[in-house]
């Protein structure tokens, strides 16, 4: 295998010198990629990496070159059994996607294409504009509407509320800041909200404290009364309401806001509603769950993610926001250095990078592209259904158990539940510790009403009745063992 940088007609260049070679290390690679991949369920859900593995990556810079063969080995080694298990159908913690072998190959595509689409006339910026039709199709919003591409929902929420503000304010506040901009804005979400939100009112400047996160009823859904009368105190009180953030699927237990119920407060009180449907908003492509989401056509923005539900790879967060104009505005700039022309490579009004913060970044409309290409949204519709009903037979299974109790009502695919006898939920920790050192299964915790609490949320599309099965009777083998198991 040729070594990196050759000495000889191209001396710079950072090419392999026999490019034959190279392909072929190139191909074995991926076929150990694909290999790993089709065999994940075999192996655990996750493995602590040992301090062995760690001080290796303590090294310092290496200054030669070494094969590309040698190099891969180490990631054989020291890289891929330890990442954190998510493609593995027992994996069941947070909200994690699973990947797809075609997105292996739209990463490598993208990857070789390196195209930076922050910008100018070229395919990238509008591949990324046929993603956004597709959302916006998705979700019932105009097919105008602007899009662009952030790691994830986090970021995406964060976005959605700047545009809120600029809209409420006027985009003078981009030169002036808050200051002076009259009342204090203030803004509206559920007691159920993801901790972004709050993060997002502190990095936007408005202040944590004025986000009123209203009560909830019994569903986890924000109560329309109460967030109208705290729209009502605020104004009273010479606040400044501007923003509604609805939830399509909440982070604990995948609750969803009436949203057709938010959107009418929202026109009626004319505040902009922003919709968190980081993994609840692609509901849309299972037509059993679409009623979940009546109202959010009615949305200003939507913030969701690609590589949950969707299962692209890593990372593919998307804003989606009805008024293109108000977008732009938010965020476009003028430097002498991004100038447009009238033609060539500078051309066009429209670059991803005058609809967000981000100037270089990736081809990540490629790899959704390619997705759905592929798969088509029925297929991704069908595995949200299935992990649904998976999710259904795991609560049957606790509901029925003399051990376990539920914790929350489970709606979509996120089962919280607990030891029946277990106050504070220290033994449900302690469980879940064990679950995942023993790479049976990775559910996360959370906690409700101050109780930790298990928390199983099956977003891969491989997991199939037999792994919620297998997942439940190690839950149940494991309380066994910690004397929690007699109801
Ligand atoms: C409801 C909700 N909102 C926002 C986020 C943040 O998304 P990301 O991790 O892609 O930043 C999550 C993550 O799970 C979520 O569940």
């Amino acid at each position: 295998m040729g070594r990196g940088p050759q000495v000889g007609a191209a001396p710079a260049s950072l090419d392999p010198a026999d490019w034959s070679a190279f392909r072929a290390e190139a191909h074995a690679a991926l076929d150990r990629a694909l290999e790993r991949l089709e065999h994940v369920a075999e192996g655990p859900v996750w493995r602590p990496t040992p301090a062995a593995v760690q001080a290796r990556f303590a090294a310092p810079l290496p200054t030669g070159p070494r094969d590309l063969s040698d190099v891969l080995a180490d990631v054989d080694a020291l890289v891929a059994p330890y990442v954190v298990g998510n493609t593995h159908p027992r994996f069941m913690g947070w909200a994690h996607g699973a990947g797809t072998p075609v997105g292996v190959v739209a990463e490598l595509v993208a990857a070789a294409l390196d195209a930076n689409c922050g910008g100018r006339d070229h395919v990238g910026p509008i591949v990324e504009r046929q993603v956004a039709r597709w959302a916006a199709q998705a979700f019932g919003l105009p097919e105008a509407s602007s899009g662009v591409f952030v790691t994830g929902a986090s970021q995406a929420n964060f976005l959605g509320l700047l545009v809120a503000r600029d809209a409420a304010l006027g985009h003078a506040v981009r030169r002036e800041g808050l200051r002076g901009q009259g009342a204090q804005l203030c803004a509206y979400a559920s007691a159920e909200a993801h901790g972004c939100v709050r993060q997002a009112m502190e990095l936007a400047g408005v202040g944590a404290g004025f986000l009123r996160q209203i009560e909830t009823d019994a569903d986890g859904a924000m109560r329309p009364a109460e967030l109208q009368a705290a729209i009502l105190r605020d104004r009273a009180a010479g606040l400044a309401p501007f923003l509604i953030v609805g939830a399509a699927g909440g982070v604990n237990f995948g609750a969803f806001d009436d949203l057709a119920a938010l959107a009418d407060i929202a026109a009626a009180e004319r505040l902009w509603l922003h919709v968190d449907g980081a993994f609840g908003a692609l509901t849309t492509l299972a037509p059993s769950l679409k009623p979940l989401t009546r109202g959010l056509e009615r949305a200003d923005s939507v913030a969701f993610d690609f590589h949950k539900w969707a299962h692209v790879p890593y990372d593919a967060g998307f804003l989606l926001v009805r008024d293109r104009a108000v977008h732009k505005a938010t965020f476009a700039a003028t430097a002498a250095y991004l100038s447009r022309l009238p033609r060539g490579l500078a051309a066009g009004d429209d670059w991803p990078c005058d609809y967000g913060p981000d100037l270089s970044r990736g081809f990540r409309a490629l790899k959704v592209w390619l997705t759905f290409q592929t798969l088509g949204a029925d297929a991704i519709g069908r595995a949200i259904e299935a992990n649904c009903a998976a999710a259904r037979r795991l609560a049957e299974r606790v509901r029925a158990s003399d051990v376990f109790e539920l914790a929350a009502p489970a709606p979509l695919n996120i089962v919280c539940f607990s030891l029946k006898r277990d106050r504070e939920g220290a033994l449900n920790a302690e469980l879940v510790m064990r679950l995942q050192e023993r790479g049976l299964a990775a559910p996360s915790t959370t906690r409700i009403g101050g109780r930790l609490v298990i928390r199983a949320a099956i977003f891969n599309h491989r997991t199939t009745e037999a792994d919620v099965d297998a997942v439940f009777d190690a839950a149940a083998q494991i309380a066994a063992e910690l004397g929690a198991a007699t109801g």
